[in-house]
C-alpha cells in the first residue's frame, strides 16, 4: 500500500499498466490488419474472439481497471510535478524533455477521448454512423461496420489525428516503461529510446493505412 502512495510507486504503477495496454495495442493491430486479407479473414477472427465468451468479458474488466489506475495515477503524476516544479520554466531541466515527453498528460487525455468514442462505435455500436448487419455467413459483419464508418471523411480523420496521438504517447511512454522497471542506465536509455520510438511508428503507419486506405477507396470499396 505504501507503494502505491510514493512517488516510485506511482512510476511503478503508470509502467505496469501501461505495459498491459502496451500489449493489447500489439495484438489489436494484429487482430485489425485481418481487414486487409477481406471480409472473411476480419469476420472470423472477430466471430472466433466472440466465441471466447466469457474470458473476453474478463478481459474487457480487465483493460478497464488498466486504464482506470493509469489515468487516475497519471493525474495524480501530473499534479505532483506541477506543485514540486513552480518555478519550472525559470530553470532549465536536468533530464532532456522533448515535445512528446512535456505533452503526455495532454496527449493522455485526448486519447481516453477517442477510446470513449471508440468503444461506443465499435464495441457498444450506438453512434449513428455504424452500420449493423451480418455476412452471408450469418457472423456479425464487422467489415462493413468499420469500412461503412471509416469511409466518412470527418471519422477517417479523427482516427488519423488520434493515431498521431498515440504515436506522440507511445514514442515517450515506451521508454518510460523501461526507466521505470529500473531497466535504463546511461548506455542502455538511448537503445530503448529507438525500440520505443520505432514501435510508435509501427502502430502509426499499422492503424493508420486502415482508415486512410478506406478513405481513399482502395481497401473495402
Ligand atoms: C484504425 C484503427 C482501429 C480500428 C479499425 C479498430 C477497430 C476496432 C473494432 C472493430 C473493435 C470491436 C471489436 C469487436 O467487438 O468485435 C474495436 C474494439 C476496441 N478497440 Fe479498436 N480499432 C482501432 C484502433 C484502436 C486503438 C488505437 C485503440 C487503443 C488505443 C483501440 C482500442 C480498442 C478497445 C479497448 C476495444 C474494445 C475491445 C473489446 O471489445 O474487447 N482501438 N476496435
Amino acid at each position: 500500500m505504501q507503494l502505491l502512495s510514493s512517488a516510485i510507486g506511482r512510476k511503478v504503477v503508470m509502467a505496469a499498466t501501461g505495459l498491459f495496454m502496451l500489449l493489447f495495442v500489439i495484438v489489436h493491430l494484429l487482430g485489425n490488419s485481418t481487414i486487409f486479407a477481406g471480409p472473411n479473414a476480419i469476420n472470423a477472427y472477430a466471430e472466433k474472439l466472440q466465441s471466447l465468451g466469457p474470458f473476453v468479458w474478463a478481459f474487457r474488466l480487465f483493460l478497464l481497471f488498466m486504464l482506470f489506475f493509469h489515468v487516475i495515477y497519471g493525474i495524480l503524476l501530473t499534479l505532483e510535478n506541477a506543485a514540486a516544479n513552480p518555478g519550472k520554466y525559470a530553470v532549465k531541466k536536468m533530464l532532456k524533455a522533448t515535445f512528446a515527453s512535456e505533452t503526455m498528460i495532454w496527449t493522455g487525455l485526448l486519447l481516453l477521448a477517442f477510446i470513449v468514442y471508440h468503444l461506443l462505435q465499435f464495441t457498444v455500436r450506438v453512434t449513428p454512423d455504424v452500420v449493423l448487419g451480418n455476412d452471408a455467413k450469418g457472423r456479425f459483419d464487422v467489415y462493413t461496420m468499420v469500412a461503412g464508418s471509416l469511409k466518412i471523411a470527418p471519422i477517417a480523420m479523427v482516427y488519423v489525428a488520434a493515431m498521431v496521438t498515440l504515436f506522440l504517447h507511445l514514442s515517450h511512454g515506451i521508454q518510460s516503461i523501461f526507466q521505470s522497471a529500473g531497466l535504463s542506465n546511461d548506455k542502455a536509455l538511448p537503445q530503448y529510446t529507438v525500440i520505443g520510438k520505432l514501435l510508435a511508428v509501427i502502430f502509426l503507419v499499422g492503424y493508420s493505412a486502415i482508415p486512410v486506405l478506406i478513405l481513399a477507396g482502395i481497401l473495402a470499396k
